[in-house]
């Protein structure tokens, strides 16, 4: 409490004789705790907190008092207006004072201290004037603390919301909603996950979203990009080192196994780890406990610990690249994540999704997109998943405004690889695996060919344009394809 602060106090106490006793007893601090109001029943007590709301730090009450709201159900009806009101009780003398339950019943009601008053020949004092003030002082604090803390905790609830819309996962094709139920279980507890799936499906997201689901979502989140930092690094990165510990190491360095302390800790890319590094991994994971460069003690952490890849890690176990205590610490649960293509209608979601992400960062307004493109959008294999998606729409917002046509989302500038149809090994598709003559084999792909790129043009002419011929010459070989 700043010190020009003065303490209010509201008084509940029917006798003019008391009253007289507790004004007299804080007399002597009457420059910081003040009685702003006495009233004599609990009716009016009850009133008078609900009418002035922030008025009052403390409430002293007498314990019986005339009327018929007193007591134990007075303290909870107090306490349920104001949540942060600390009341203390003076009781008379005939009040056992080593009777514990009475003590306990107050507690448990919402009281803050009681006391017993001083018998009635005292007549200056109420109580011991020096704990009396102190606990009116301690009472203040408390309500002060509690509101601070009520205070910080919001702004860290709103933080968590704020990140996790940020970070939410869009979609609700069947993959994606068991991947939100696994979710939901798996951040209730400490266990590792082990996220697998394709570039750009989510893994990271998925990482975000477990660690702010679980019980350490107020303190960090740590992600570490195995295949990014050099192996001759790896440790210090992750686990810090001490002043003098080698040539060059002028301070000591927290690692980031420290920094995440209490959090968790995101291993990106788990598969590039170095052997030594797994090593000291795997001790942390079954120790509990980190070895610092140049110190002989050992520190303990209590991080949670998610990985992710995109390469089949028990094959790198097989093949002795990985090793195959680490891998089945960290994979206690896979979750694996299903590439963009088979999420079907999620497409457009998340291209709705990205194209109101991207207009409103731009400050324009969000173009439509027609049957035509959305059709193409859910044809598309989308090797790059989720994040060439993104990409591709925040081209096409810089690009387009109104509608987006299939012919926009076809321009190679837009949909890199969609002129990539397919490679060798989908040769055996081409004609059940036959090999023809060059000639037929030309034949059934321009057939194919020429198809798609009249599926995606407004036009012949502008189909003929597209692939670099003459709109008469492009006629005739539809005609010699068969399909005009
Ligand atoms: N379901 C989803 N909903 C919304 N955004 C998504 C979703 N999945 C991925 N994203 C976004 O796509 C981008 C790529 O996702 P992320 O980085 O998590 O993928 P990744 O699997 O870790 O990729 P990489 O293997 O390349 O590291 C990010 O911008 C992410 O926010
Ligand atoms: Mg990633």
């Amino acid at each position: 409490m700043a010190r020009n602060e003065s303490i209010n106090i509201l008084l509940v106490e029917d006798e003019d004789f008391d009253v007289k006793r507790v004004k007299n007893t804080i007399s002597y601090y009457e420059s910081r705790i003040r009685v702003g109001k006495v009233v004599s029943n609990g009716l009016a007590a009850l009133n008078e907190l609900k009418n002035s709301p922030d008025t009052y730090d403390a409430i002293i009450m007498d314990y019986q008092i005339s009327g018929g709201l007193m007591g134990e159900d007075l303290i909870k009806k107090l306490k349920e207006t104001d949540p942060f009101i600390q009341i203390i009780v003076i009781t008379k003398m005939t009040i056992n004072i080593t009777d514990y339950d009475f003590a306990n019943n107050l507690l448990k009601a919402g009281a803050f201290w009681y006391c017993t008053k001083y018998p009635g020949n005292i007549e200056d004092y109420i109580y011991q004037p020096t704990d009396f003030i102190l606990s009116i002082f301690n009472a203040a604090e408390k309500k002060k603390l509690e509101k601070h803390k009520l205070r910080s905790d919001k702004r860290l609830m709103q933080n968590i919301e704020g990140l996790l819309e940020a970070k939410q996962l869009i979609g609700e094709s069947k993959p994606i909603v068991q991947l939100k139920e696994n979710i939901e279980k798996y951040s209730k507890s400490d266990v590792s996950v082990l996220i697998n799936g394709p570039s750009g499906t989510g893994k990271e997201l998925v990482a975000w979203n477990i660690h702010l689901k679980s019980n350490r979502r107020y303190e960090n989140f740590v992600p570490i990009n195995c295949g990014s930092i050099p192996s001759d690094l790896i440790e210090s990165e992750l686990f810090g080192y001490e002043k003098g510990s080698f040539t060059g190491a002028a301070g000591s360095k927290q690692g980031l196994f420290e920094v995440a302390h209490n959090g968790t800790v995101f291993l990106d890319e788990v598969a590039e780890l170095p052997p030594n590094a797994q090593v000291k991994l795997l001790r942390v994971i079954q120790e509990g406990e980190i070895e610092k460069i140049g110190r002989t003690k050992t520190i303990d952490v209590n991080v949670r610990i998610l990985a992710a890849t995109n390469k089949n890690l028990a094959n790198e176990v097989n093949t002795n690249r990985f090793r195959e205590d680490l891998y089945y610490r960290l994979n206690v649960v896979p979750i694996d994540i299903v590439p963009l293509r088979q999420r079907g209608n999620d497409i457009l979601m998340l291209f709705d999704h990205f194209l109101q992400y991207f207009s409103l960062d731009l400050g324009v307004e969000a173009p439509e997109l027609d049957e035509e493109a959305e059709e193409i959008l859910l044809n598309y294999k989308w090797p790059g998943n989720v994040r060439e998606l993104r990409n591709v729409v925040q081209r096409l917002v810089l690009n387009c405004t109104g509608i987006i046509t299939a012919k926009d989302i076809s321009n190679p500038m837009i949909l890199r690889n969609h002129l990539i149809l397919k490679d060798e090994t989908n040769f055996e598709e081409l004609n059940f695996g036959q090999v023809l003559p060059l000639r037929d084999i030309e034949k059934i792909f321009r057939t194919k060919y020429f198809k798609y790129v009249r599926s995606i043009s407004s036009s012949d002419s502008s189909a003929a344009d597209k692939l670099g011929l003459a709109p008469s010459n492009f006629y005739r070989m539809c005609k010699e394809l068969g399909l005009k």
